[in-house]
């Protein structure tokens, strides 16, 4: 099975964003990681990110046409993008499994991070556990998969 891992705004800059709160390691590393992740699962992941909010809704649109479980970060999306949010929405009502992955926890910060519009149309999220987050939705899509 296909999953798309998609990235929000400021990801491509992994490892020199903040490395205290993101880590030492790169975007790239991030694609490595999921991509050999993927394949002990038995996933084909195609790691994706862009800062440009139309492209990540145009994935959205593009996972529902061609019926591919999301792992997403949407990064400062997360906390007000209603078009992102809406374009999220329609993966899952299309009954594919969508996880929301944060690699800090949101929620131990600045107060605008506490709110998600994504969450409550995301299958589920992971929050403040690094990359190891991204490897848990992973696990988590083969398990919805294999129980669906
Ligand atoms: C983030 C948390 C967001 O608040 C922030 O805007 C990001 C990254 C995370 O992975 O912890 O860009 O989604």
């Amino acid at each position: 099975t296909r999953v798309v891992v998609v990235n929000g705004p400021n990801l491509g800059r992994l490892g020199v964003r903040e490395p205290d709160v993101y880590g030492h390691l790169d975007l790239e590393a991030l694609r490595r990681d999921c991509t050999t992740w993927g394949s002990e699962l038995g996933l084909d992941v195609e790691v994706r990110q862009s800062d440009d909010e139309g492209q990540v809704i145009s994935w959205m649109h593009q996972a529902v046409d061609e019926r591919t479980p999301v792992v997403m970060n949407p990064a400062a999306f997360t906390h007000y993008s209603y078009g992102l949010a809406d374009a999220a929405a329609q993966v899952t009502e299309a009954g594919l499994p969508l996880m929301e992955v944060h690699i800090s926890n949101p929620a131990s910060r600045e107060a605008f991070r506490r709110h998600s519009v994504i969450s409550p149309v995301a299958t589920g999220t992971i929050t403040g556990l690094g990359f190891y987050g991204y490897r848990l939705a992973l696990e988590s899509v083969a398990h919805l998969i294999e129980r669906s």
